[in-house]
């Protein structure tokens, strides 16, 4: 299959639509990442998604929609849901909440758990795909599973051309990182750090919310969750304040010798917005081990962490 790049204007979010209906798979930017969608009603398209990525099946898929009355037809929203709503969507924040009986959802995209995750993305080519397509879309980010996840186009033809029928070209994310994940099926718990930093969730709801996440990998509560994850080929080693002969640095601060860097002037939003980009251009660029320079574990720096982290964790496959 030869894989369409599509301009973001009426005719590409047209064909965009029309290859949607169809029930085939085409990527899409989002404020956070390129998500990889398809129709949430059908099983054949869903099921479309694991095989493009090589996703594990037992790995349940985020549902983007325009609005919170679209989620309110799907899922049960407990008042914690509508009030984070009406704060973050649309916007980089994903909800778990309990599943709706008869919602018509397919069961490829819940992994077959009585809950479902939904978010109300910001970027405007998503939001004019979600408005043209009529469709709940599925969308996990768009990049074979476990490698880093796709901020530009390219990153996505990068790693799924010539699998996906269609990749909508929007451009570079403004976020950089996936969305906040909250567990709202029990008490407020945080699955996944994100682009709205969790105290930001904390100060919304008006209670203190546990900021360790939850990464127990042999039962993750979000099943997307294990250890090895974001993985460029580099080895890559966290908190270096000077990198070994045979490392390459990717800064942050005011650093000497780096190859690159996130935020010269320490800015964690910028830090996040260039951290996938960075990571793909290393890796290209044929690093085979990279050293990160210190990033404060506040806010953004939470997410920024936990995505180095899981792309330093230790392979199944090797080193
Ligand atoms: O920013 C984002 O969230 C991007 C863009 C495309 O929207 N999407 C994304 O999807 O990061 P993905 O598939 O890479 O990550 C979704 C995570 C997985 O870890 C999955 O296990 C978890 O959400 N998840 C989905 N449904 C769940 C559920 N019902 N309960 C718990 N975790 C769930
Ligand atoms: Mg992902």
């Amino acid at each position: 299959m030869k894989t369409e790049r599509l301009a973001p204007d009426d005719a590409g979010l047209a064909r965009a639509a029309e290859l949607l209906g169809k029930g085939t798979c085409v990527a899409f930017p989002t404020e956070t990442v390129y998500g990889l969608g398809a129709d949430a009603r059908h099983d054949d398209a869903v099921a479309g998604i694991y095989a493009a990525k090589g996703r594990p099946a037992h790995n349940p898929l985020i549902v983007h929609l325009p609005d919170l009355a679209a989620a309110a037809d799907l899922a049960e929203l407990p008042d914690a849901a509508r009030v984070l709503a009406a704060a973050f969507w649309p916007g980089p924040l994903t909800l778990v909440l309990p599943l709706k009986r008869g919602a018509g959802l397919s069961r490829l995209v819940t992994a077959g758990l009585d809950s479902v995750a939904l978010r109300v993305p910001a970027a405007p080519v998503a939001r004019r795909l979600l408005a043209r397509s009529g469709l709940p879309l599925a969308a996990p980010s768009a990049n074979p599973s476990g490698r880093i996840s796709p901020t530009t186009a390219d990153h996505v033809l990068a790693g799924l051309a010539g699998r996906i029928a269609a990749v909508v070209d929007g451009g570079p994310c403004a976020v950089g990182l996936e969305s906040t994940i909250l567990d709202l099926t029990g008490s407020p718990r945080l699955l996944r750090p994100g682009g709205i930093p969790a105290e930001a969730l904390a100060r919304v709801l008006d209670m203190p919310l546990d900021l360790r996440r939850v990464t127990d990998d042999t039962a993750p509560a979000a099943p997307g969750l294990m250890a090895s994850h974001y993985a460029p080929r580099a080895r890559v080693r966290l908190n270096a304040e000077t990198p070994g002969t045979d490392e390459v640095l990717l800064g942050f601060g005011p650093v000497q010798g780096a190859a690159l860097n996130l935020s010269e002037t320490g800015d964690l939003a910028e830090a996040a917005a260039g951290l996938f980009a960075a990571l793909h251009r290393l890796d290209t660029g044929g690093a085979t081990a990279i050293a990160v320079s210190p990033i404060p574990d506040t806010g953004l720096g939470r997410a920024i962490n936990d995505r180095l982290r899981r792309a330093a964790a230790p392979r199944p496959d090797g080193p």
